[in-house]
C-alpha cells in the first residue's frame, strides 16, 4: 500500500506543504462543547459519531486526527467535574483501532504517557495500529500533566517534572529499538523452507538502563512506517529539548504571531543542533475555529458557547491548569492571587500567568480565554487569512485544529475553510500518499538508526547483544 511518494520528500524539494490535524474530542474541544445544541449528548462514547467525524475529516483531506488522553479522571472536584464531559472518554488506541477500519488515508495519532506505561506495551500497541492502518499511526509522547494519574499506578505523588523527562528519554529510545526488532523484510513467511522469519534479521534490544530493563524482541514485525510518527508537545526548557531531539510533529499553544515565530525558530534551531533536518520537525500550533458566514455570526457562536461555562468549571479550569492552588476563596470576577512555582506543566502555567498579567484578566476572563485557546473567529476567508499568514510567516508548518463543538464545527471547516485553502494553493485537493509519513513528507527511519547514541550494558557486549541468530525468540 506504500507508494513511492511515501519514501519521503524528493531530493531538492523546496515547496513547503501545509498540514492539518484535528483533535478528536467526542463532543468538542471546548469545555462546554458537550452542551452545545448541535452536539449529541452521548457524543463522547458514540462510535458512529466518531466514525462520521473521522470520515468528515478524511473528506477534508486532513493529514491526521489526534486523540488526547490522561490516565485518570480529570479531578476529584466532582462539583465541577460533573459539569464537564471529561469523566467519560474512550481509551485512544482502542478507538483508533476501530477507526482504522472505516478510514483509508487519514493519520491516526494517540497520546500515550511515558510516566505510567512500560515501553514494551507502547511499542507493541503502536506497531499494531501501524499494521492495522497500513502505515497511518502516530504516537503523541507525553510525560503526564495530571498528578491524579499517580494514584492509579501505585504512587502517592506525581513524579517530578525533570525525572519524568529523564524517564521519557529512555522510554522513547527503548520503544524505537523494539520497533527495530526485526529488520525490514526479515519476516519472510517462507512456506517452502518453513521459516517464518530470517533469524539474521532479528535484533534483540537487551536494554538495561536507569529506568527500564527490556530484553525484547518485540513480538510483531517492523511497522509499515518503520516507526510510527512521533508527536510531542513539550514547551518548558527540558520539554523543548526533548521535543527537538525526538519530535517529528510538535504541538504548541501560541497566543501571538510573534510568539509562535519565536517558538518555531527556537525548536528548529534546537533540532538542527542535534543534527536533525528542520524540515523533519514540524510545528503545529493549536487553532480553534469559530466559522460563520459573517464576522458577527462567528462572534455570536463563540459567545453562545462561553455562556455555557458554569462558574465552578471556570474556577477549576484556572486552578487545574496552574496547579497546586485553591481559588475557592477568590471572587471569579477579581484578579488572580500571587502564585509560586508548582510541579505541574511549567509552560502551561507560565502561559496562563503571563496572559493574566499582561492583559489584566480576572479569573473568569482567564478561564474563558483558556477555554478557547487558539480561537480564530471569523468568516472562511478571514480564518484562511490567519492560517495563510502563520504558515507563510513561519510560525507554523501546520495546525492542530481543536473544533470547539462537534460535529458542527468540523463540518463548517471542511465545507468552507478547506475549499478556501485549496483555492489559495495552500492545501491538497486529494491525498497523494498512503501513509502518515508520506502525507507529512517525513522520511522512513532506517533500522538501527536510533540505537547508536547510548550503549546499554548488553549492547556493549558487541554485535551479539544487538543481533541474535537462530533460537532467539523462535518457538
Ligand atoms: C495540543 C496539545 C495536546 C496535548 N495533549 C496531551 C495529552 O493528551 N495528555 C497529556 O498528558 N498532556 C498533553 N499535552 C501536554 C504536553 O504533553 C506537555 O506536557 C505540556 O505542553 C507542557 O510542557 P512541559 O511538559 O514541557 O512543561 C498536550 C499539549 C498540547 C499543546
Amino acid at each position: 500500500m506504500t507508494s513511492s511518494a511515501d519514501a519521503g520528500p524528493a531530493p531538492g524539494r523546496s515547496r513547503r506543504r501545509m498540514a492539518l490535524g484535528a483533535i478528536l474530542h467526542g463532543s468538542g474541544g471546548h469545555i462546554a462543547g458537550w452542551r452545545h445544541p448541535s452536539s449529541p449528548p452521548d457524543g463522547q462514547l458514540d462510535l458512529d459519531h466518531h466514525i462520521r467525524l473521522a470520515q468528515t475529516l478524511e473528506r477534508g483531506t486532513f493529514d491526521a486526527l489526534f486523540v488526547a488522553d490522561v490516565v485518570a479522571i480529570w479531578g476529584h472536584q466532582y462539583d465541577s467535574l460533573r459539569r464537564t464531559a471529561r469523566a467519560d472518554h474512550f481509551e485512544p488506541l482502542t478507538l483508533l483501532a476501530a477507526l482504522s477500519t472505516v478510514t483509508e488515508r487519514i493519520g491516526l495519532v494517540a497520546t500515550a504517557t511515558t510516566t505510567y506505561n512500560e515501553p514494551f506495551h507502547i511499542a507493541r500497541k503502536f506497531a499494531s495500529l501501524d499494521h492495522l492502518s497500513a502505515g497511518r499511526a502516530g504516537w503523541n509522547v507525553v510525560t503526564s500533566v495530571v498528578p491524579l494519574e499517580a494514584g492509579n499506578f501505585g504512587r502517592d505523588t506525581h513524579l517530578e517534572h525533570s525525572t519524568r523527562y529523564l524517564r521519557a528519554e529512555e522510554f522513547v529510545e527503548v520503544v524505537r529499538r523494539l520497533w527495530d526488532s526485526f529488520d525490514d523484510g526479515a519476516v519472510t513467511r517462507d512456506t517452502a523452507s518453513g521459516h517464518y522469519y530470517d533469524p539474521a534479521g532479528l535484533r534483540t534490544p537487551h536494554h538495561g538502563g536507569p529506568h527500564f530493563t527490556v530484553r525484547g524482541p518485540l513480538n510483531i514485525s517492523r511497522p509499515p512506517q518503520g516507526h510510527p510518527v512521533i508527536f510531542q508537545a513539550g514547551s518548558s526548557e527540558v520539554g523543548r529539548a526533548f521535543a527537538a531531539r525526538h519530535g517529528e510533529v510538535l504541538f504548541t499553544v501560541q497566543t501571538s504571531l510573534a510568539g509562535a515565530q519565536a517558538f518555531y525558530a527556537d525548536v528548529k534551531a534546537r533540532a538542527a543542533a542535534y543534527g536533525r533536518d528542520g524540515d523533519h520537525v514540524l510545528v503545529w500550533p493549536v487553532l480553534s475555529p469559530f466559522v460563520a458566514s459573517t464576522q458577527a455570526q462567528a462572534r455570536a457562536r463563540l459567545a453562545e458557547l462561553q455562556e455555557l461555562v458554569h462558574d465552578d468549571v471556570a474556577r477549576r479550569l484556572v486552578q487545574d491548569n496552574i496547579g497546586d492552588l485553591d481559588l475557592s476563596g477568590y471572587p471569579l470576577d477579581g484578579p488572580l492571587p500571587h502564585i509560586g512555582a508548582t510541579n505541574r506543566s511549567k509552560s502551561r502555567q507560565e502561559l496562563m500567568l503571563d496572559l493574566a498579567h499582561r492583559e489584566n484578566l480576572t479569573i473568569r476572563q482567564l478561564a474563558l480565554r483558556f477555554a478557547t485557546g487558539g480561537a480564530v473567529v471569523g468568516t472562511p476567508e478571514t480564518v484562511a487569512d490567519h492560517i495563510e499568514e502563520w504558515f507563510t510567516a513561519r510560525a507554523a508548518d501546520g495546525f492542530n485544529i481543536n473544533f470547539p463543538y462537534l460535529p458542527g464545527a468540523a463540518e463548517d471547516f471542511v465545507d468552507h475553510v478547506v475549499p478556501e485553502l485549496r483555492r489559495r494553493g495552500l492545501f491538497r485537493h486529494t491525498y497523494e500518499t498512503a501513509t502518515l509519513r508520506g502525507h507529512l513528507g517525513l522520511p522512513r527511519p532506517r533500522v538501527g538508526a536510533s540505537t547508536g547514541r547510548r550503549r546499554t550494558a548488553a549492547g556493549d557486549r558487541g554485535a551479539a547483544g544487538q543481533r541474535e541468530g537462530s533460537g532467539e525468540g523462535s518457538r
